[in-house]
């Protein structure tokens, strides 16, 4: 177990990559299998903390796809601020289209709902959630979390496009906070 410092804090690993890219390939399997009747699918990918997620995923995608990414901010530091911004970047008519977002993590719910509605507003054909992890524990929402590649506790963790006050996205495996 690597223990690792980000600014004033440790953390330890909770995920290891090759475990990260197991469940990526197995989550890839059901998206090619439940989107194969879809025409051409926008992946929405919301940066900065799924850029990792939406690369490795992709690579196994085989259905014909194209991708946008998409900046809208609610977290500060270790704590949720509780507030979404607008949607930046989205340039791309989403009306008719089938769309998967691909998030970093779900917590409370509050980001994925916000864009969601935004996204609803142009009405697409659909809007699928995808995320690279979830918190169930966290979780206040009432939208269903389509796909997650990993459910894990509430702690706060880094690593894998996620960051403790910017440091620590380029981390190839997930780290959780050791106290
Ligand atoms: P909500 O509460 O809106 O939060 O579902 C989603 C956003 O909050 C960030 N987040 C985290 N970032 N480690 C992080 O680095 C965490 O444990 C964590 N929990 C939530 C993240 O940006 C996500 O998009
Ligand atoms: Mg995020």
């Amino acid at each position: 177990m690597e223990r690792i410092r980000l600014h004033d804090k440790y953390f330890k690993t909770l995920i290891p990559a090759d475990e990260i890219q197991k469940h990526i390939a197995l989550l890839a399997e059901k998206l090619n299998n439940d989107l194969k009747n879809e025409e051409k699918v926008l992946f929405i990918s919301v940066l900065n903390g799924s850029f990792m997620f939406t690369s490795d995923l992709l690579k196994h995608i085989k259905v014909d796809c194209e991708l946008a990414f998409v900046k809208l901010t609610s977290y500060h530091g270790a704590k949720s601020s509780g507030k979404v911004d607008n949607v930046m970047g989205l340039n791309t008519s989403i009306k008719g289209r089938s769309i998967v977002i691909l998030e970093d993590i779900v917590d409370t719910g509050l980001t994925i709902q916000t864009l969601n509605e935004l996204l609803l507003m142009q009405q697409p054909k659909s809007v699928k959630i995808c995320t690279f992890l979830f918190k169930p524990d966290c979780y206040k929402g009432s939208l269903p979390v389509d796909y997650a590649c990993m459910t894990i506790g509430a702690d706060f963790v880094v690593g894998y496009g996620l960051d403790y006050d910017q440091l620590g996205r380029q981390l190839p495996d997930l780290y959780v906070l050791d106290e």
